[in-house]
This record gives structure tokens, C-alpha cells and sequence, in this order.
């Protein structure tokens, strides 16, 4: 049903070329248009994105501005394409942080394809897993009529940014990066992980197909034992 995504390695794509990191990135645009159209086709309800990380504001200024424009670029040329093809853009993160311009285009695109029943593009974008938690933290706080003794999981989840995204049955990674960087830190806790070498810019449709083959051959457990079904606890 969902499937997420690290995409890494941009800059050292470019390095290798001799190229500015910026080309990287402009080359990974490239690859989103791949998996998204491969996830549509699929019949795969939802994609989420990793663009851009609340740490990623570290970079220096030149290479963050040129991102969010890019960014901003993509959602402007592709917003006729989304609703063709009946694709539901989100965006999850601190959006308060997002340059106004982006989240300006952000939230007509978003409106534009609301109602559209095809693949939902989560972009994850000023992004941080324990600043979402900490979010939904202060959501419920403030909430004056929530009982504490009977919050559980299935309630405290619906204060995240994903209140309306299933967690994530499998995380793709590219070029070989073995940590989670801040991802999706509770919708993790029972998604399959698949890692590649390959940088973003030159992932393709065949690796997509290639996590997915790999995914089928997964046993999920969530806890309990080999075939067999879980007891009720
Ligand atoms: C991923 O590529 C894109 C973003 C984080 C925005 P990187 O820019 O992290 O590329 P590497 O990891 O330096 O190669
Ligand atoms: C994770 O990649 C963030 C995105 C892909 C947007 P990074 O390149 O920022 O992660 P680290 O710094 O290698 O952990
Ligand atoms: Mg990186």
C-alpha cells in the first residue's frame, strides 16, 4: 500500500561527474517522475518522498535556495500532469518553515488534487521524525478535553502529520546510506527495509521493481511467530 523513500545520493552523483551538487539534484527530478509514474501504474496507493529534511537547512545557502526552487519549478510544470493522472499530492512537515513561496505553490497543487482517488504523493519537506513527534505532543496538549489514561497508539497517531497515511509497508534507501536520518520515526516500527547502492538520480523503474520483488519475499511477523496466526493480546 506505501511505499517510502530516502532519496539520497544527489550529490555525490554530480561529484562524480565533476558537476555542482545542484545538477544532482536537478538530475534526481528525473527519478521522481519514474517512481511516481511506476507506483500509478502499480496500482501502489501511496509514496512518500524524503525532499527535504529539517537538518538539511545545515547546507550552505546557495545549494538550500536552488533546492526549494527546484522544488518550487517541478510542482509549477507538473500540476496538469498530477491531476491527469489522478494523482493526490500531500505534503507532511513543519510547514510554517517552508519559503512562502514554495508552500504558496504547495498548497494550490494540494488543493488542486484533493479529491483525486489515484496515487497520494506524500512529500516529506522541512521534515523531521522527532519534531513530528513532538508536534503531536503539543497538539494534544493543548487539546483541554483529552483523557490521558485512555490515550493509546491508535489515538496519539492521529496527531501526526500521517493522521491520514497508512504506515509504510516498505523504505527504500539509495546509495547505500545504513540509517533513517529522521524519517518517519513512528510510522517505521514494522516497515521493511530495502537498501541499494545506487544514487538517486540514476534510480529507474527496474530498481523499483526489483525492492518490490524483494518485498514479496518478506515474511512480515510484527512480533509474533512464524506462520502462525497472532493471538489476541
Ligand atoms: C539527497 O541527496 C537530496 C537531499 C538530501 C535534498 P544528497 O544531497 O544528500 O546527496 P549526497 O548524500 O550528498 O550524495
Ligand atoms: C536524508 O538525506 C534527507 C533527504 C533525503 C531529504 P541526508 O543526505 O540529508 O541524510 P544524512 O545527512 O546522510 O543522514
Ligand atoms: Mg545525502
Amino acid at each position: 500500500r506505501h511505499i517510502a523513500v530516502i532519496m539520497d545520493g544527489n550529490g555525490r552523483w554530480a561529484a562524480s561527474r565533476n558537476l555542482p551538487r545542484i545538477e544532482g539534484h536537478r538530475a534526481g527530478t528525473k527519478a521522481v517522475q519514474e517512481i511516481v509514474e511506476t507506483c500509478g501504474r502499480l496500482g501502489i496507493k501511496f509514496l512518500t518522498l524524503y525532499a527535504f529534511s529539517k537538518e538539511n537547512w545545515k547546507r550552505p545557502a546557495r545549494e538550500v535556495s536552488r533546492l526549494w526552487n527546484l522544488l518550487e519549478d517541478y510542482l509549477r510544470k507538473k500540476d496538469q500532469e498530477l491531476v491527469k493522472n489522478k494523482i493526490r499530492l500531500l505534503a507532511i512537515g513543519q510547514r510554517n518553515g517552508i519559503p512562502a513561496s514554495v508552500r504558496k505553490e504547495l498548497e494550490k497543487v494540494e488543493g488542486m488534487t484533493r479529491d483525486l482517488d489515484g496515487l497520494t504523493v506524500v512529500l516529506a519537506l522541512n521534515y523531521s521524525g522527532r519534531a513530528e513527534i513532538v508536534d503531536a505532543v503539543k497538539r494534544i496538549f493543548r487539546e483541554r478535553n483529552i483523557d490521558l489514561d485512555r490515550l493509546d497508539e491508535q489515538t496519539f497517531a492521529r496527531y501526526l502529520y500521517t493522521a491520514s497515511i497508512p504506515d509504510p509497508d516498505l523504505l527504500i534507501r539509495t546509495s547505500g546510506e545504513l540509517r533513517v536520518s529522521n524519517f518517519l520515526l513512528w510510522q517505521m516500527a514494522y516497515s521493511e527495509i530495502w537498501i541499494t547502492p545506487v544514487f538517486w538520480p540514476d534510480f529507474r523503474r527496474l530498481h523499483v521493481l526489483q525492492a518490490l520483488v524483494d518485498y514479496q519475499k518478506r515474511e512480515r511477523r510484527f512480533g509474533a511467530v512464524h506462520g502462525q496466526p497472532a493471538a489476541d493480546v
